[in-house]
């Protein structure tokens, strides 16, 4: 299975990208295929509401900015990983305009070869994931009706992450199907 990784995270070393990193270990070992993007590093604009995507464009977004690297990857992806630190009780604002962005390939149906759907979330405090859950089911399980194979969190502000979470990000990418 190809998944695509989206990292929401600004810091290189910081908690959502090591989950990733131990995430990627399984896959690893699983033998799945994946494509990770740093979304804060890319040049990614928010969602224009031209409608061009659902007219003229059929399902081809106007901007032509990085975005097109992720919808190749996102017609070939099996499952979709959203990966983010918690800002202000929601994902970060980086990854928000991406997610916005699947209006030109995943609205009103989801690419067909897309069939399930992780998140991981990192915050300072915990129990503050309300806001990222409230996507992740209403966009992801309810709408696109992807199967939705777990949310993983990680809290507190020191950078490491833990050993035993470490180990439960790996052994989920070790579980998965092809
Ligand atoms: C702009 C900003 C807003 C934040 N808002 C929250 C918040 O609402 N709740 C919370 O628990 N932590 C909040 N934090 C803390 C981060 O979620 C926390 O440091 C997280 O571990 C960062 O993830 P990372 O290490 O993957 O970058 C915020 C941090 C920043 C920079």
């Amino acid at each position: 299975m190809r998944v695509l990784i989206l990292n929401g995270s600004p810091r290189p070393k910081g908690h959502t990208k090591q989950m990733i990193q131990a995430f990627c270990e399984g896959l690893e070992e699983a033998g799945h295929e994946w494509d990770v993007f740093d979304v804060c590093k890319m040049n990614i604009h928010g969602c224009l509401a031209c409608e061009y995507c659902h007219t003229k464009g059929n399902g081809q977004c106007i901007q032509e900015d990085d975005m097109q690297n992720i919808y190749q990857k996102l017609s070939e992806a099996g499952m979709l990983v959203i990966a983010s630190p918690i800002y202000y009780h929601n994902m970060s604002g980086q990854l928000k305009c991406a997610i916005d962005r699947f209006y030109a390939a995943a609205y009103p149906v989801k690419p067909p070869k897309l069939k399930k759907v992780a998140m991981f979330l990192s915050s300072g405090e915990p129990d503050m994931y309300d806001g990222a859950l409230f996507s992740y089911q209403g966009d992801f399980l309810d709408f696109l009706k992807l199967e939705g194979m777990g949310v993983f969190t990680t809290k507190g502000y020191d950078p490491g992450l833990s050993e035993e979470k470490r180990e439960e990000l790996q052994a989920f990418g070790a579980s998965l199907k092809h």
